[in-house]
């Protein structure tokens, strides 16, 4: 790998399409540029106009490229919104050789875990795998270790958990963005997961935790247990139904809501200063209006108490189908990310629903390889996935500077699991 290289990381939201452009410097990275724009052309139902699209996508790499001149980078990272991302655990097997047991070898890994998933090419809406994080190898159905390498196989076998997307929705938006950049080599990731991975602590990660990705249109609920995401569901209500519900009982505008939301809005029934008055136009555009801040938070609390219920109760029952991980118990912690997270008053009722620690996350906020950058986009939550793309493990990119930097710290526990067969 080179020393230094430049990438362009996008994170095609359906409210805003972020961009950063990265500097990696050995094992380090530095936000140098970014951009937002306002997302056209796609929604919570999917792609609706390509050319507006690819005009908000163009939009953002030439501000960026204002900066940093024409092809910075020589690297791509992308992800997209999308309902159909989802986790699962797979396990496959491969028979070595039935007489002589044979050295594992990173070639012979790397094709059983390309094995996985597989079956799904026969599917009516094949899926495309993303990612790939192996939970254990079994060797000759009866060693279990987490690193099969350099050991010697009859059989090999390995139990992963793997994240999808839909083959159709990922075909479409990959046609779209190689158009911009035919030249490189672009990596997708699944945008919630690299949310997750970047703003919560290894600590977290390994106890088990909750993550909400609380973006315009999905609220996406990722599970980690034992430092594996294990599981990966999409709540379509996002905070687009929070604006819409503002602009409803105010009868004002969806501009004029959200407006007076990221302002004044809070999200408990407890406001500040619950009696401030807060003005906006009606729908007319010229008519004053009048609120209080806790009229305001009242509508803003209804909602948002909804859609943690919601992704509450899909967190629970997705976890409780998960019987092999489930004896660790269920995760005591919540980290909420995404523009959504913005909120104030959203940890108080977020805490009221889950029972649990709550907190805000952003990427100042987790661990993992060292990331600098401005202020407004480190300690942003609504930039958590585009950051969270440089630092979530990809399928090529199996020995990321990240995890070959974990590897080499945990070697002597690593060492003892292979030796006694631990898991
Ligand atoms: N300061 C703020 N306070 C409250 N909400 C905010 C704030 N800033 C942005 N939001 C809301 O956050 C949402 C945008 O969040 P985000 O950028 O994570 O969405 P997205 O990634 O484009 O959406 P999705 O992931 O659902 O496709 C918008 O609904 C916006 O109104
Ligand atoms: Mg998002």
């Amino acid at each position: 790998m080179p020393k230094k290289e430049n990438i362009l990381v996008l994170d095609l939201g359906t409210y805003g399409i972020k961009g950063l452009a990265v500097q990696r410097i050995a094992d380090r990275y530095e936000v140098v540029a970014y951009a937002m724009v306002r997302t056209r052309g796609m929604d919570w139902s999917g792609l609706k106009d390509v050319v507006a699209l690819r005009e908000s996508i163009e939009s953002v790499i030439m501000e960026l490229e204002d900066e940093m001149g024409r092809d910075f980078y020589q690297k791509v990272r992308i992800c997209f919104s999308d309902s159909s991302y989802a986790v699962s655990m797979d396990t496959k097997e491969v028979v070595l050789d039935s007489e002589n047991p044979v050295e594992i070898t990173q070639e012979i890994q790397e094709e059983l875990l390309n094995n996985l998933g597989k079956e799904s090419a026969f599917e009516t809406d094949p899926t495309l795998m993303l990612h790939i994080f192996p939970m254990q190898y079994v060797i000759d159905d009866v060693k279990v270790v987490v690193n099969p390498l350099e050991l010697e196989a009859k059989k090999l076998a390995v139990e992963a958990f793997t994240a999808t997307v839909s083959a159709s929705r990922f075909n479409t938006m990959n046609q779209l963005i190689s158009e911009f950049l035919p030249a490189v080599d672009n990596e997708f990731v699944v945008p919630s997961l690299a949310a997750g991975y970047v703003v919560t602590t290894e600590a977290e990660r390994e106890r088990g935790v909750f993550v909400l990705d609380f973006g315009h249109s999905f609220v996406n609920v990722l599970g980690f247990v034992n430092s594996i995401p294990v599981f990966h569901e999409t709540v379509p209500i996002g905070f687009r139904y929070v604006i819409k519900d503002v602009s409803r009982v105010l009868n004002t505008s969806i501009s004029e809501a959200e407006r007076i939301i990221t302002s004044k809005g809070f999200a408990s029934m407890n406001p500040p200063d619950p009696s401030e008055i807060v003005e906006y136009y009606a729908l007319d555009g010229r008519t004053r209006r009048a609120t209080t801040l806790r009229e305001l938070a009242i509508i803003i609390y209804a909602r948002t108490r909804e859609i943690l219920n919601k992704a509450r109760r899909v967190a629970l029952e997705a976890f409780s189908s998960l019987s092999r991980v489930y004896s660790e118990g269920v995760p005591t912690s919540v980290v909420i990310t995404g523009g959504g997270a913005k909120l104030p008053g959203l940890t108080d009722t977020a805490t009221d629903v889950f029972k649990s620690f709550v907190r805000i996350g952003t990427a100042n906020t987790g661990s993992h390889i060292p990331i600098e950058g401005p202020d407004e986009v480190i300690n942003n939550s609504a930039y958590s996935a585009v950051i969270g793309a440089l630092t979530v493990p990809t399928r090529a990119g199996m020995a990321t500077p990240e995890k070959r930097r974990k590897k080499k710290r945990s070697s002597i526990l690593d060492f003892f699991r292979e030796l006694f067969g631990w898991e």
